[in-house]
Protein backbone atom coordinates (compact mmCIF):
# COMPACT_ATOMS: atom_id res chain seq x y z
CA UNK A 1 0.00 0.00 0.00
CA UNK A 2 1.55 3.43 -0.63
CA UNK A 3 1.47 5.68 2.27
CA UNK A 4 -1.36 7.60 2.03
CA UNK A 5 -3.63 4.24 1.89
CA UNK A 6 -1.59 2.91 4.78
CA UNK A 7 -2.40 5.89 6.95
CA UNK A 8 -6.31 5.62 5.76
CA UNK A 9 -6.44 1.85 7.00
CA UNK A 10 -4.89 3.14 9.88
CA UNK A 11 -7.84 6.17 10.72
CA UNK A 12 -10.56 6.94 12.63
CA UNK A 13 -12.83 7.38 9.70
CA UNK A 14 -12.36 4.04 8.61
CA UNK A 15 -12.39 2.40 11.65
CA UNK A 16 -15.78 3.81 11.52
CA UNK A 17 -16.88 2.97 8.21
CA UNK A 18 -15.65 -0.81 9.16
CA UNK A 19 -18.11 -0.67 12.24
CA UNK A 20 -20.85 -0.69 9.96
CA UNK A 21 -19.36 -2.42 6.65
CA UNK A 22 -18.64 -5.85 8.82
CA UNK A 23 -22.30 -6.58 10.13
CA UNK A 24 -23.36 -5.45 6.16
CA UNK A 25 -21.05 -8.07 4.56
CA UNK A 26 -21.77 -10.94 7.23
CA UNK A 27 -25.02 -10.42 8.47
CA UNK A 28 -26.82 -13.05 6.35
CA UNK A 29 -24.00 -15.47 6.89
CA UNK A 30 -23.31 -17.90 9.39
CA UNK A 31 -19.53 -18.12 9.96
CA UNK A 32 -19.42 -21.06 11.62
CA UNK A 33 -16.10 -21.49 14.36
CA UNK A 34 -13.14 -21.13 12.38
CA UNK A 35 -12.96 -18.26 10.57
CA UNK A 36 -9.98 -17.02 7.80
CA UNK A 37 -9.57 -13.49 7.00
CA UNK A 38 -7.51 -12.53 3.89
CA UNK A 39 -5.37 -9.30 4.10
CA UNK A 40 -6.14 -8.12 7.41
CA UNK A 41 -4.28 -4.88 7.02
CA UNK A 42 -3.56 -3.17 10.28
CA UNK A 43 -6.79 -5.21 11.85
CA UNK A 44 -9.52 -2.77 12.03
CA UNK A 45 -11.80 -5.41 10.43
CA UNK A 46 -9.78 -7.96 12.55
CA UNK A 47 -10.73 -6.45 15.95
CA UNK A 48 -14.63 -6.45 14.87
CA UNK A 49 -14.24 -10.06 13.42
CA UNK A 50 -12.86 -11.72 16.12
CA UNK A 51 -15.85 -11.01 18.61
CA UNK A 52 -17.49 -13.16 16.11
CA UNK A 53 -15.80 -16.41 15.58
CA UNK A 54 -14.24 -18.78 18.44
CA UNK A 55 -11.08 -19.08 16.32
CA UNK A 56 -9.84 -16.40 13.67
CA UNK A 57 -7.09 -17.17 11.16
CA UNK A 58 -5.63 -14.22 8.93
CA UNK A 59 -3.36 -13.97 6.46
CA UNK A 60 -1.49 -10.69 5.35
CA UNK A 61 1.12 -10.83 2.20
CA UNK A 62 2.97 -7.79 3.84
CA UNK A 63 5.43 -8.65 6.27
CA UNK A 64 5.75 -6.28 8.48
CA UNK A 65 2.14 -5.95 8.64
CA UNK A 66 1.61 -9.39 9.36
CA UNK A 67 4.26 -8.86 12.24
CA UNK A 68 2.89 -6.05 13.63
CA UNK A 69 -1.19 -7.25 13.91
CA UNK A 70 0.17 -10.77 15.37
CA UNK A 71 1.93 -8.87 18.27
CA UNK A 72 -0.78 -6.93 18.45
CA UNK A 73 -3.24 -9.82 19.28
CA UNK A 74 -0.81 -12.19 20.45
CA UNK A 75 -2.69 -14.60 23.36
CA UNK A 76 -6.04 -13.51 21.87
CA UNK A 77 -7.97 -15.98 19.73
CA UNK A 78 -6.18 -14.58 16.52
CA UNK A 79 -3.25 -16.07 14.77
CA UNK A 80 -1.75 -14.58 11.89
CA UNK A 81 -0.06 -15.52 9.11
CA UNK A 82 2.75 -13.98 6.68
CA UNK A 83 1.52 -15.37 3.49
CA UNK A 84 -0.07 -14.98 0.10
CA UNK A 85 -4.25 -15.55 -0.21
CA UNK A 86 -3.16 -16.76 -3.67
CA UNK A 87 -1.25 -19.41 -2.59
CA UNK A 88 -2.44 -20.17 0.91
CA UNK A 89 -0.12 -22.65 3.21
CA UNK A 90 -3.96 -24.46 4.57
CA UNK A 91 -4.86 -27.78 4.34
CA UNK A 92 -8.23 -28.45 2.50
CA UNK A 93 -11.64 -27.75 4.27
CA UNK A 94 -9.62 -26.39 7.18
CA UNK A 95 -12.29 -23.26 7.66
CA UNK A 96 -16.42 -22.83 7.87
CA UNK A 97 -15.66 -19.23 6.49
CA UNK A 98 -13.55 -16.96 4.21
CA UNK A 99 -13.91 -13.02 4.58
CA UNK A 100 -11.93 -10.72 2.66
CA UNK A 101 -12.86 -6.68 3.35
CA UNK A 102 -11.39 -4.49 0.57
CA UNK A 103 -8.80 -6.73 -0.31
CA UNK A 104 -9.50 -8.09 -3.86
CA UNK A 105 -8.50 -4.73 -5.80
CA UNK A 106 -5.03 -5.27 -4.42
CA UNK A 107 -4.51 -8.86 -6.18
CA UNK A 108 -2.43 -7.78 -9.22
CA UNK A 109 -4.17 -9.32 -12.37
CA UNK A 110 -7.87 -10.86 -12.65
CA UNK A 111 -6.20 -14.19 -13.03
CA UNK A 112 -4.57 -13.74 -9.40
CA UNK A 113 -7.89 -12.87 -8.26
CA UNK A 114 -9.60 -15.81 -9.71
CA UNK A 115 -6.43 -18.45 -8.38
CA UNK A 116 -7.71 -16.80 -5.01
CA UNK A 117 -11.00 -17.36 -5.39
CA UNK A 118 -10.13 -21.43 -6.03
CA UNK A 119 -7.94 -20.98 -3.33
CA UNK A 120 -11.11 -19.42 -0.86
CA UNK A 121 -12.24 -22.89 -2.27
CA UNK A 122 -9.98 -25.33 -1.48
CA UNK A 123 -9.79 -24.10 1.64
CA UNK A 124 -13.55 -24.33 2.58
CA UNK A 125 -15.02 -26.71 3.95
CA UNK A 126 -18.14 -28.14 1.97
CA UNK A 127 -20.99 -25.73 2.93
CA UNK A 128 -18.33 -23.23 3.75
CA UNK A 129 -19.11 -19.60 3.40
CA UNK A 130 -17.02 -16.69 1.38
CA UNK A 131 -18.55 -13.40 2.33
CA UNK A 132 -16.96 -10.21 1.69
CA UNK A 133 -16.90 -6.38 0.50
CA UNK A 134 -14.80 -4.14 -1.93
CA UNK A 135 -14.60 -0.43 -2.82
CA UNK A 136 -16.51 0.74 -6.37
CA UNK A 137 -14.26 2.36 -9.02
CA UNK A 138 -14.09 5.71 -8.26
CA UNK A 139 -12.01 9.12 -8.98
CA UNK A 140 -11.05 8.73 -4.91
CA UNK A 141 -10.17 5.29 -5.47
CA UNK A 142 -7.77 6.02 -8.28
CA UNK A 143 -6.22 8.93 -5.83
CA UNK A 144 -5.87 6.60 -2.71
CA UNK A 145 -4.31 4.31 -5.08
CA UNK A 146 -1.24 5.89 -7.11
CA UNK A 147 1.81 4.31 -6.75
CA UNK A 148 -0.43 1.19 -5.92
CA UNK A 149 -2.13 -1.54 -7.25
CA UNK A 150 -5.58 -1.01 -8.33
CA UNK A 151 -7.38 -3.94 -10.32
CA UNK A 152 -10.73 -3.37 -9.16
CA UNK A 153 -13.48 -6.27 -8.98
CA UNK A 154 -16.29 -5.42 -11.09
CA UNK A 155 -19.67 -6.48 -8.77
CA UNK A 156 -21.47 -6.94 -12.21
CA UNK A 157 -18.82 -9.93 -13.38
CA UNK A 158 -17.73 -11.24 -9.61
CA UNK A 159 -20.83 -13.90 -9.29
CA UNK A 160 -19.72 -15.40 -13.19
CA UNK A 161 -15.83 -15.79 -11.75
CA UNK A 162 -17.06 -17.06 -8.49
CA UNK A 163 -19.18 -20.13 -10.11
CA UNK A 164 -16.52 -20.70 -12.50
CA UNK A 165 -14.22 -21.31 -9.23
CA UNK A 166 -17.14 -23.71 -8.07
CA UNK A 167 -19.08 -21.30 -5.67
CA UNK A 168 -22.52 -21.18 -5.47
CA UNK A 169 -23.66 -17.53 -5.64
CA UNK A 170 -26.44 -16.01 -2.67
CA UNK A 171 -25.76 -12.49 -3.08
CA UNK A 172 -23.95 -9.88 -4.66
CA UNK A 173 -25.47 -6.37 -3.32
CA UNK A 174 -23.89 -2.55 -4.11
CA UNK A 175 -24.24 0.63 -2.20
CA UNK A 176 -23.00 3.95 -3.56
CA UNK A 177 -19.51 3.19 -2.63
CA UNK A 178 -18.70 -0.31 -1.95
CA UNK A 179 -20.02 -4.24 -2.82
CA UNK A 180 -20.67 -6.99 -1.13
CA UNK A 181 -21.06 -10.79 -1.40
CA UNK A 182 -22.09 -13.82 -0.01
CA UNK A 183 -20.81 -17.35 -2.00
CA UNK A 184 -20.58 -20.97 -0.67
CA UNK A 185 -18.93 -24.03 -1.40
CA UNK A 186 -21.90 -26.60 -1.91
CA UNK A 187 -22.09 -29.03 0.50
C1 LIG B 1 -6.75 -1.93 1.82
S1 LIG B 1 -6.07 -3.08 2.91
C2 LIG B 1 -7.52 -3.60 3.79
C3 LIG B 1 -7.23 -4.00 5.20
C4 LIG B 1 -8.44 -4.47 5.98
N1 LIG B 1 -9.03 -5.65 5.40
C5 LIG B 1 -9.49 -3.36 6.09
O1 LIG B 1 -10.54 -3.46 5.44
O2 LIG B 1 -9.26 -2.42 6.83
C6 LIG B 1 -5.71 -4.52 1.89
C7 LIG B 1 -4.78 -5.50 2.58
O3 LIG B 1 -4.73 -6.70 1.81
C8 LIG B 1 -3.39 -7.17 1.81
N2 LIG B 1 -3.20 -8.08 0.66
C9 LIG B 1 -3.12 -7.73 -0.65
N3 LIG B 1 -2.93 -8.82 -1.42
C10 LIG B 1 -2.87 -9.88 -0.58
C11 LIG B 1 -2.67 -11.27 -0.77
N4 LIG B 1 -2.47 -11.78 -1.99
N5 LIG B 1 -2.68 -12.08 0.31
C12 LIG B 1 -2.87 -11.56 1.57
N6 LIG B 1 -3.05 -10.25 1.82
C13 LIG B 1 -3.06 -9.41 0.75
C14 LIG B 1 -2.58 -5.89 1.73
O4 LIG B 1 -1.22 -6.09 2.11
C15 LIG B 1 -3.35 -5.00 2.69
O5 LIG B 1 -2.88 -5.13 4.00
Amino acid sequence: MNCLHHWLCHSARWRKTIQQRVPWVVSSADLGQTVLELGPGPGLTTDVLRRMAEHLTAIEVDPKLATSLGARLRGSNVQVIAGDATAMPFADSQFSAVVSFTMLHHVPSPELQDRLFRQVWRVLEPGGVFVGSDSLQSWLMKINHIRDTLVPVDPDTVGTRFEAAGFEVLEVERNSNAFRFYARRPA
